[in-house]
């Protein structure tokens, strides 16, 4: 464990040249996951704003330079959760929590993703949590994506290897599978449970199927059409919703698209 944890960190390894010497200092994936995270929160954080947290490993640096920003400027922002995991994180930031309910409109909702194409289609849902991500990125203004530069691809699945995801009621998520099988060919995959005998239970009850797809395909009439599936809740395809798309990148820059 401590080998393959050694070396997953060295492959993902990078070196910053400083200033006026010879010494390099190491960086990380979590490097370009905290740049991205910085500058979207810099550039699209504003006072008296209505704020969508997304969910995921990348979206906590950028909650940690949103309660920087908060104290040093003295901004009044509401958070808006997309997962359980969110809602957590605003309020153990003691940031202040909203939903769709008391607001329903949202003037950014800043998000992970698991990989962005050259359209700027979207995979999401690697952590299960697609379907509250979706709702909230549909009702916000702009939806702006923070990444590291692995997540950045020409088409969908040149670097993702595990599928689009695809929440399911549980009771439908075998007829779901067979008929996407049938519909678009690839194989469907029901998301098994670490910590836990049998499936990944999502935040909203439900099963969740990943769709190793064949190919590369006009993802909106595809996202269209296993929506209409009885029993799909919703797909990690998000097309036409990104506005803005941060990649941390290996040297410490940061590319926007
Ligand atoms: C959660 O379900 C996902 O959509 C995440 O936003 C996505 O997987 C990105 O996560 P990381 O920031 O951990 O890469």
């Amino acid at each position: 464990m401590f080998c393959a944890g050694l070396f997953s960190r060295t492959i993902f390894s990078f070196s910053v040249k400083l200033k006026h010497t010879n010494i390099f200092v190491m960086g990380s994936l979590d490097d370009a996951k905290k740049l991205a995270a910085v500058r979207a929160v810099d550039e699209y954080v504003e006072n008296n704003s209505i704020i969508g947290i997304g969910s995921g490993s990348t979206i906590v640096y950028a909650m940690k330079r949103l309660v920087e920003r908060v104290k040093q400027e003295n901004l009044n922002v509401i958070c808006i959760p997309t997962s359980f995991q969110a809602r957590q994180l605003i309020i153990e930031n003691k940031l202040k929590l909203g939903d769709l309910q008391t607001h329903p409109k949202i003037d950014c909702t800043i998000d992970g993703a698991d990989e962005v194409d050259e359209k700027l289609v979207l995979i999401k849902g690697g952590g299960g949590c697609l379907t509250q991500e979706k709702i909230v990125a549909a009702c916000a203004d702009k939806l702006v994506i923070i990444a590291d530069y692995t997540k950045k691809s020409k088409f969908l699945g040149e670097h993702w290897k595990k599928g689009i995801p695809i929440e399911v009621i549980p009771m439908a998520y075998l007829p779901v599978k067979l008929k996407i099988k049938e519909m678009f060919n690839g194989e469907c995959e029901l998301r098994m449970a670490k910590a836990k005998a049998g499936p990944v239970v999502t935040d909203n009850g439900n099963f969740i199927l990943d769709w190793h797809f064949p190919g590369v395909g006009d993802w909106g009439v595809i996202n269209t059409a296993i929506t209409m599936i009885p029993g799909v809740v919703e797909t990690g395809l998000f097309v036409n919703m990104a506005t803005k798309v941060f990649f941390g990148l290996a040297d410490g820059t940061v590319i926007s698209l």
